[in-house]
């Protein structure tokens, strides 16, 4: 497995393999990887002949008052977990590589980054937009896979290759579970024990209220009320 920090020397490498013919998936990361990194990985290498996994803690989508310089960062464990499953190469940058100090284009999809999630974590989604932007420019990948977990994530960079013509193919993987059905994230690991028993009845709650759908009962005012949570 490679590792390269630098733009220069990540399109060294991608160029020559892709002159030997060889296509490129992608699977930009922030790191402290867990199951469902690997099942994006792997799921890469079913793509494309090279596994390109970028691993940056992206300032540019923190905002204020948020966890950027407490996020967990796990550098040695992400390389042996991304060596065991023959990842090709890892680029890992630094954020001087990948901002200069005066840059002055933010990448926007407006209409849907304001939605949501997007309504209390304002700013994040242009974050998020723009520094896929870039890792794009920088890899030139033939597919990108994200995970469906973080769904408005998805639309957003969908939306973004539509509009802006990218020649990448955008592939959404199933959300990687614990036992209890709480989704796999790198924040769990913010729980405390009496959350992490709470967390996953919020994903229970759903999906009794997906069940109630899909066998009929369309009186909606009840499903609003439905609710695992003690
Ligand atoms: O989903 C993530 O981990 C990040 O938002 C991403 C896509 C790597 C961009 O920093």
């Amino acid at each position: 497995m490679h590792t390269v920090n630098t733009v220069e020397a990540l399109r060294t490498l991608i160029n020559t393999w892709k002159a030997a013919g060889n296509s490129i998936a992608f699977v930009p990361t922030m790191g402290n990887l867990h199951a469902g990194h690997c099942q994006l990985v792997k799921a890469a290498k079913e793509k494309a002949d090279k596994v390109v996994v970028s691993i940056f803690v992206n300032p540019t989508q923190f905002g204020a008052g948020e966890d950027f310089d407490s996020y967990p960062r796990t550098e040695a464990q992400d390389h042996e977990k991304l060596r065991a499953i023959n990842t090709d190469l890892v680029f890992q940058p630094s954020v001087s590589e990948m901002y200069s100090p005066d840059a002055k284009t933010v990448v926007s999809v407006t209409g849907l980054s304001e939605l949501y999630c997007g309504a209390y974590r304002v700013g994040h989604f242009d974050g998020v937009a723009t520094v896929v932007c870039k890792l794009f420019n920088m890899v030139q990948p033939n597919v990108a896979l994200f995970g469906l977990k973080d769904f408005q994530q998805l639309a957003v960079i969908r939306t973004m290759v539509k509009d802006l013509n990218m020649p990448v193919d955008i592939i959404g993987i199933e959300t990687v579970r614990e036992a209890s059905g709480l989704a796999m994230s790198s924040r769990n690991s913010y729980l405390n024990q009496a959350e992490q028993q709470l967390a996953p009845l919020l994903y229970q709650s759903l999906c009794a209220v997906r069940e109630a759908i899909l066998a009929g009962n369309d009186n909606y005012a009840a499903i609003e009320q439905y609710s695992c949570l003690p």
